[in-house]
């Protein structure tokens, strides 16, 4: 199409649309979500809430009962949390207030740091992980000296599960100017956090939500925390309405009874101890250490990952193929499930990798 063709950003047109696999399992370990329902007394609360709710309002549009309830829990001042419709969207909102500039990121690592950043004419700067997935802050710091820059770091890191050495960052932020945004979407399982120095230094911003640990990812809540200052600034970008009403009340009510879900995070953590050992002794696979809801591994060069991750859609279960990341080579990541759903998957990965054994044993 001429016109189409015309009309289109440049940037844009060089652009991949994020796509989720279209492949529907009966067991679903590829997303990082939350494999159980809400506690009941929450659930309960969020029915009953539908009976008074009106939804021919308008919501909140600074949802300050959510924030209210966030502030108490944090222990930060509610000036200092600005709800998103999910995180990502509280990325976009950084680079809208604060971009266009150079976004500099690990790499591999989430891939909306790269998408937002050419979305919103920033320069995207991937600087790669080392072989222990460790961030190189030398480069970090070399590129972040050159011209104002904005640095994410998933905080653990999305895929590869585990947090950087907390002394690096600290340089990265002691050594430059620029806007460090830790994103904290692992943080109820990690239990590592850089809030308190939000205090101490303007330039950090960090990043939460509610669809990992607290199971919500179907409602879309994310909250950034920085200095009230640096809010106000990225409220001049933020869409009126951004959190619809009935989200705001569920997360509400959840951050509200928190310590319901610390039984349902442990257990999520005590599974993946549990598939993490049990992977690790199945012959040919990798595994590398997490710190969040799900595990990285890798399949031994000589045997296919694409093949292991779609004999294991035949068994009825979708994990995440990342073979084709730059860095992740024959990689593979697991979402930590149900006890049951996680039995299932060791029982098909153990017959599909002594299957794989056996067929190169006959060769
Ligand atoms: C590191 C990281 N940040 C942010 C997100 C997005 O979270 P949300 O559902 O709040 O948009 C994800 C989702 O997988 C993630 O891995």
């Amino acid at each position: 199409m001429k016109w189409l063709n015309g009309f289109v950003r440049d940037e844009i047109k060089g652009l991949q649309s994020y796509e989720v696999p279209d492949i529907t399992c009966r067991v679903k370990l590829d997303a990082h979500e939350n494999p159980y329902s809400l506690p009941g007394f929450v659930q309960e609360k969020i029915e009953q809430a539908c009976s008074w709710f009106a939804f021919n309002r308008y919501p909140d549009p600074n949802a300050h009962i959510l924030r209210k309830n966030l502030s108490i829990k944090l222990s930060v001042s509610p000036d200092m949390i600005m709800m998103g419709n999910g995180s990502d969207e509280l990325i976009l909102y950084l680079l809208l207030c604060f971009g266009p500039k150079r976004v500099i990121f690990p790499l591999p690592t989430f891939a909306m740091y790269d998408i937002l950043a050419r979305v919103t004419l920033s320069t995207a700067i991937g600087i790669p992980l080392d072989d222990g997935f460790e961030i190189d802050e030398e480069k970090i710091i070399d590129e972040a000296q050159k011209e104002p820059s904005i640095i994410f770091l998933s905080y653990p890191n999305n895929p590869t599960g585990n947090c950087f050495s907390r002394k690096r960052i600290e340089r990265i932020i002691s050594q430059t100017d620029a806007l460090v945004v830790l994103d904290e979407a692992y943080y109820e399982f990690s239990q590592e956090t850089f809030l308190p120095l939000v205090y101490e230094c303007e330039r950090i911003v960090v990043l939460r939500t509610f669809s990992k640990a607290f199971g919500l990812a179907g409602l879309r809540v994310g909250y950034m925390i920085a200095q009230p200052q640096v809010i106000n600034e990225v409220r001049k970008v933020k869409l009126p309405y951004n959190l619809n009403a009935f989200s705001q009340v569920a997360a509400s009510l959840s951050i509200e009874n928190a310590p319901l879900f610390l039984p349902i995070v442990q257990g999520i953590m005590d599974e993946q101890k549990r598939i993490a050992d049990a992977l690790g002794t199945i012959c040919n696979i990798k595994v590398y250490p997490s710190k969040a809801n799900f595990i990285l591994f890798k399949i031994a060069e000589n045997i296919c990952a694409k093949d292991v991750f779609n004999s294991l859609i035949n068994e009825g279960i979708l994990i995440r193929y990342l073979g084709d990341v730059p860095g992740l080579n024959n990689c593979l990541r697991v979402t930590i499930g149900t006890h049951e759903e996680n039995n299932e998957f060791l029982q098909a990965i153990e017959k599909i990798m002594g299957k794989e054994e056996e067929g190169r044993g006959r060769k």
